[in-house]
């Protein structure tokens, strides 16, 4: 087993997490650094000191729970700035059929990835979908089998260039190495998603303070990806608006008396709150501080159903329903607001399989962190798989720039998410 430490640089807080996972695929938790995130904001850095500062401190308290020094990490991104496709293409291979090898699948991975080319942004992750083989549909997995062309749909997810080197930027000059980078949702999505739920049809939603991130699952692969650039916070600030009281205190009675739904507040409650100026503390109706919150989500899913239309995602094909993690999950009322909002099955997504530490992190605000540990896991796997089957292949290792190919044909196998 080898001990892995996730980076999760959020709106609200940036966490270190080490772990290692066991061969039946459970995450031990050995170390957890959890500070306030300064210089940081919806995945942009907006100051580069307070940000690595922040960095410098969650990597150290982490070390110190864990005992060992922490040298490099595995690192979550997501920003307003994600853009997501899907890219259709075939490659003819001969006249009559030959086996499919990685290099068929690279070239048409590499190909979405040209395609996908655009000034300001850099590609992320590049999945295959699925696979035609000649006339055959739905081939999951080519290698192996024998065809004279082979199409694949490849989603390609870039961000902006310039938010991810301002991110990299901060963790280099923490000191830290960075092993490898994954989209925060798919990490998400990995620690809190069954493959059940990928395979019949399910929504993500990583519902944090600045960022609502998703992923769209259908037949065990991604579908759609996407982020609208809005979170708990902007509820928090509503509130503070609302009820001229400042962020904390807001902060406070939304996550105390806070719901999801105000028609559902019976009307007497009340809640406590000291505005702005005032001596003395006053009441506020609870009904009214479930309403802020209720505009609110609504806007927030509304831009989220935005996108998903604009990516022709039909919900009625999403048989699991909605799974909906991040800190903003455990708002109270959330399940059923989005059950009412969507006429979809909702669960919370808490993560899963953690062994260690499990009081801690079994809760929503991990599930980013914990799944970059399991991603990370599971690509050392294939890492291992790829290079003995590059060796059986009789391929000189020499000639070819083994990391980088196997960085690249990683991302084709679609169980890495
Ligand atoms: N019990 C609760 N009720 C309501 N909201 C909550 C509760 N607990 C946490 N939150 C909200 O969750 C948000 C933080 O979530 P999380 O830690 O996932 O964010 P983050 O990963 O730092 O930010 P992001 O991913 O958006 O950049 C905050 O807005 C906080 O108010
Ligand atoms: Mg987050």
């Amino acid at each position: 087993m080898k001990l892995v430490t996730a980076l999760d640089m959020g709106t609200n807080k940036v966490v270190a997490l080490v772990g290692e996972m066991d061969s039946y695929g459970d995450v031990h938790i050995i170390g957890i650094g959890e500070v306030p995130s300064k210089g940081i904001d919806r995945g942009y850095v907006t100051r580069l000191d307070l940000a690595v500062n922040s960095v410098l401190s969650a990597i150290r308290e982490a070390q110190e729970m864990a005992g060992v020094k922490l040298s490099s990490v595995i690192l979550g991104i997501s920003g307003p700035n994600l853009k997501s496709q899907n890219e259709k293409d075939t490659l003819s291979i001969s006249s009559q059929p030959v086996e499919i090898d990685y290099s068929h699948v690279e070239r048409l991975i590499e190909r979405a990835m040209m395609r996908s080319r655009e000034e300001g942004y850099e590609v992320l992750s590049a999945i295959p979908r699925k696979f035609i083989l000649d006339d055959q549909e739905g081939v999951v997995d080519p290698l192996g089998l024998l065809g004279s062309k082979i199409s694949a749909e490849v989603h390609v997810v870039k961000i902006g260039t310039s938010l991810l080197k301002n991110t990299e930027k901060v963790v280099l000059n923490a000191g830290m190495d960075i092993v490898e980078k994954f989209l925060s949702p798919f990490a998400s999505a990995e620690a809190v998603l069954t493959p059940e739920e990928k395979e019949e049809g399910v929504l993500m939603i990583d519902m944090g303070a600045g960022l609502t991130d998703f992923v769209v699952f259908s037949e065990g692969a991604v579908l759609q990806t996407g982020c609208v650039p809005m979170g708990g916070l902007n509820i928090t600030k509503d509130i503070a608006h609302f009820m001229k009281i400042n962020i904390e205190q807001a902060e406070r009675i939304k996550v105390e008396s806070g719901y999801a739904l105000s028609d559902v507040v019976n009307e007497t409650e009340r809640v406590k709150i000291r505005p702005r100026g005032e001596e003395k503390e006053v009441t506020v109706s609870r009904k009214q501080l479930a309403e802020v919150i209720q505009i609110r989500l609504e806007e927030i899913m509304e831009k989220l159903t935005d996108l998903l239309q604009l990516q022709n995602v039909d919900l009625n094909t999403l048989h699991a329903g909605i799974v909906i993690t991040g800190g903003s999950a455990k708002l109270a009322g959330m399940k059923e607001f989005l059950e009412r909002y969507f006429d979809m099955p909702v669960r919370i997504g808490y993560p899963m399989g953690v062994i260690g530490l499990k009081e801690k992190v079994q809760d929503p605000a991990y599930a980013t962190s914990v799944g970059l540990i399991k991603l990370a896991h599971r690509a050392l796997t294939i890492d291992k798989k790829v290079m003995t089957h590059r060796t059986q292949e009789g391929k000189s290792e020499n000639t070819l720039n083994l990391s980088n190919l196997i960085a690249k044909v990683r991302t084709f196998l679609r169980d890495i998410i």
